[in-house]
């Protein structure tokens, strides 16, 4: 099939053209590089796989890509991934999440292309501290412009699911961690540590906790749920089967990995790291387990194996 990874450059989306080049597909990555093209430069471009740099929030690049490309699917990853900087500038979370999702909408249905499967996340749901989240919570409050821009692009992509026959498959992820992360508390611990091994600045009261998936375990069931999609509209929670990581065991098993001893931990105050962050959520993940697929790691092996491949990457 012909595919196109939209948000490919990244993170989750390289190893996402990783699994889908191995499966024999032709991948066309389309990405405005944000993290630069480090994560794809392994890949090399021809007969099975194409890269154009392109801002997709443009509709008319959208189009000329669908015009050339014959695509069979979308695998739809491109959004801001730094929380804390849309908090800043909402204007990053409004272009990159929610308008790439309706520039790929309107590709899609103007080239007749049928199916989408859309990378969400826990933060559609806000604020639900002791409920235990299922697909069909309702009531739900995003309390980040990134959280609320992925809400508003799951509700926009229901309405061309009704309108335009389309199928999609929504997957919320929890937090993702593993080889090529470059945000988020792991890395950031790493970074810190290299710079001043004696003290440790963590912010909030480290008590925050959630679910660290590894991000082949995510990859694997992505891999697995698409392969097995008969159409519609399906929603996943995707999370693991252990309880979730704190903030401060992150930092333990960081100053365990790189060996250092005697580290102050210096804690900024307050239940959350900045405003908009949610200081714990609990998934029912009974749907995708109900598929068979079981994650290899727990959420602690995930942060372990994590920094272990950030040290071999030479981080
Ligand atoms: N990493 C996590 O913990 C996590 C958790 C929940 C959901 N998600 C979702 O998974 C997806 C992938 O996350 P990631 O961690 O790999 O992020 P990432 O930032 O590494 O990758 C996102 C990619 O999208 C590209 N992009 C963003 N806006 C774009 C635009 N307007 N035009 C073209 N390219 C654009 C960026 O250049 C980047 O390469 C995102 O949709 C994210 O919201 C990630």
């Amino acid at each position: 099939m012909n595919i196109l990874v939209a948000g490919g450059a990244g993170f989750i989306g390289s190893h996402v053209i990783d699994s889908l080049l191995a499966e024999g597909h032709r991948v066309i990555c389309a990405d405005k590089l944000i993290m630069g093209k480090q994560n794809i430069e392994h890949i090399t471009e021809g007969d099975r796989f194409k890269f154009y740099e392109v801002e997709l929030a443009d509709q008319n690049k959208v189009d000329e890509i669908f015009a050339t490309e014959n695509i069979d699917v979308v695998y739809h990853l491109a959004a801001n991934s730094d929380i804390q900087k849309g908090g800043k500038e909402p204007g990053i979370d409004f272009n990159d999440t929610l308008l790439s999702t309706r520039a790929l909408l309107e590709g899609m249905r103007k080239a007749n292309v049928k199916k989408m499967f859309f990378a969400s996340t826990s933060a559609v749901y806000g604020e639900m501290l002791d409920v235990e989240l299922t697909e069909t919570t309702g009531g739900i409050m995003p309390v980040s412009y990134y959280g609320g821009a992925k809400l508003a692009s799951e509700a926009l992509i229901s309405s061309y699911v009704s309108m335009c026959d389309m199928s999609v498959v929504i997957f919320r992820f929890p937090n993702v961690i593993g080889p090529r992360l470059t945000h988020g508390a792991v890395f950031d611990f790493i970074r810190k540590l290299r710079k001043n091994p004696a003290e440790l600045e963590i912010l909030g009261d480290g008590t925050q906790c959630k679910p660290y998936i590894y991000v082949l375990d995510l990859v694997e069931v992505i891999m697995k749920l698409t392969k097995e999609f008969k159409g519609g509209e399906e929603v996943y929670n995707i999370s693991v089967t252990s309880e979730g990581t704190t903030v401060t065991h992150i930092a333990e098993i960081v100053v365990e990995e790189l060996g250092l001893k005697d580290v102050t931990f210096n804690y900024t105050g307050g239940d959350r790291g900045w405003k908009g962050d949610v200081p714990r959520f609990s998934y029912d993940i009974s749907k995708v387990l109900s598929t068979g697929w079981k994650p290899k790691h727990t959420s602690d092996e995930a942060v372990r194996q994590t920094v272990k491949d950030a040290i071999k990457a030479g981080m």
